[in-house]
C-alpha cells in the first residue's frame, strides 16, 4: 500500500485488526485508519485488541465503521472524509467465522444453517435460500457461485428432503450433499459439501455484487498516486478484481448505445500487479489457509 506517515488509510475488512494495526503503524500518529467491518463481533474484537497495542491513544487515529463495505462512499462522506491515500480489502470469512459453530459457516460443525456475516445488518440466512428458493434457482446459485458441476442434482435433492422437513442445520445439509454425490466421488481432495456451502454463503452475502459496487468507489476515493489492495481466496472474486482493474486502464471504446460501461473515459489507475501476488510455499506451510489467496494493487494516476 506504500502509506506514509500521516496518511489517511481504510481498511474496507477489519476483521481482527491484524491488517489495521499494521496501517496504523504504517501512517503513525498523524495519520488515520477508518476500518469497515458489517460483523459487531469482530469491531469489538478489533477495538480490544488495537487497545491493548496502541493504548487509549491509538483509539483517536482509528474509526471502525459497523457496515457494508458496499456503503462506502457514503459512510466515509458522513464522517467528512472524502479522499483516501490507501484502500485494503482482505475479502471473504474471518477464521473466527468458521471456528464457531453458531454461525452455520462450516460443514464441520453442527450449527444453525444461517452464514450471515452481519447477524445485524442481514436478514437472509442459508436456511431461508434452501428452503425457499425454486429448484432451478438453487442450481443456479449452487453453480454460479460454488462452480459445482451436480448443481442440479443437489438441488434436486434439497427439494425432495425439504418436503419432509426443512432444512435447520449445517449437517442435515453437508449429509444431503454428501449423499447426493456418486460413492465413487464422495472420498475426493474436497469434501463433497465444500462448493455448496461457498455458493451459499456467497448468495447470502451478496459477496460478488457487493464486491462489484464497491471498487469504483474505491478508486474514486483514492488520492492521486494513493493505492488499492485487493486480496481474494476464490476465482469468482479475482475475476470481479481483475477485470475491473483492467477497465479502469484504458480509454474507453464502448459505442454509444452502451449505456452503462465500466470503463472510465480515460486511464485512471495503473495496475501494479500484472499477474496476481501469492503466497510463497515458506507462507503456506505456516498458513495453510493463505493458499488460495491472490492479492492484487493499483495505484490512481
Ligand atoms: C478475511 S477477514 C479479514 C481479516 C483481517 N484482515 C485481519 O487482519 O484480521 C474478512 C472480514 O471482512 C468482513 N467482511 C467481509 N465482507 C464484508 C463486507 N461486504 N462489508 C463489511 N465487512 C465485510 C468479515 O466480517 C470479516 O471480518
Amino acid at each position: 500500500m506504500a502509506l506514509k506517515s500521516g496518511d489517511i488509510a481504510v481498511d474496507a475488512t477489519l476483521g481482527l485488526g491484524g491488517h489495521t494495526m499494521d496501517m496504523m503503524e504504517a501512517v503513525g500518529p498523524k495519520g488515520h485508519v477508518y476500518s469497515f467491518d458489517q460483523d459487531l463481533e469482530h469491531i469489538e474484537v478489533a477495538r480490544t485488541r488495537i487497545k491493548e497495542t496502541f493504548g487509549k491513544e491509538g483509539l483517536k487515529r482509528f474509526t471502525p465503521i459497523h457496515s457494508n463495505f458496499v456503503d462506502m462512499r457514503e459512510r466515509l462522506h458522513d464522517l467528512g472524509v472524502t479522499s483516501v491515500n490507501g484502500i485494503l480489502f482482505d475479502l471473504g470469512l474471518a477464521l473466527s467465522h468458521l471456528t464457531r459453530p453458531e454461525r452455520g459457516f462450516s460443514f464441520q460443525h453442527e450449527g444453525p444453517l444461517d452464514m450471515r456475516m452481519s447477524r445485524e445488518l442481514n436478514l437472509l440466512t442459508a436456511a431461508d435460500i434452501v428452503n425457499t428458493y425454486s429448484e432451478s434457482d438453487l442450481a443456479d446459485i449452487i453453480f454460479q457461485f460454488g462452480e459445482e458441476r451436480l448443481s442440479r442434482k443437489i438441488a434436486k435433492a434439497i427439494v425432495e428432503q425439504r418436503k419432509k422437513a426443512p432444512f435447520a442445520t449445517t449437517k442435515q445439509l453437508e449429509d444431503l450433499v454428501f449423499h447426493a454425490y456418486p460413492a465413487n466421488l464422495r472420498h475426493g481432495k474436497s469434501h463433497p459439501a465444500t462448493r455448496t456451502f461457498q455458493a451459499l454463503r456467497i448468495a447470502v452475502n451478496s459477496e460478488l455484487e457487493v464486491l462489484e459496487n464497491v471498487l469504483p468507489q474505491a478508486v474514486e476515493l483514492l488520492a492521486p498516486h494513493g493505492r488499492v489492495v485487493a486480496i481474494s481466496y476464490h476465482s469468482l472474486e479475482d475475476r470481479i478484481v481483475k477485470h475491473f482493474l483492467r477497465s479502469q486502464t484504458r480509454d474507453c471504446v464502448c459505442p454509444p448505445e452502451v449505456l452503462r460501461c465500466e470503463c472510465s473515459a480515460t486511464p485512471v489507475i495503473s495496475v501494479l500487479t500484472k499477474s496476481p501476488v501469492t503466497p510463497s510455499d515458506e507462507e503456506v506451510a505456516k498458513n495453510p489457509r493463505s493458499r488460495s489467496a491472490k492479492l492484487r494493487a493499483a495505484e490512481k494516476i
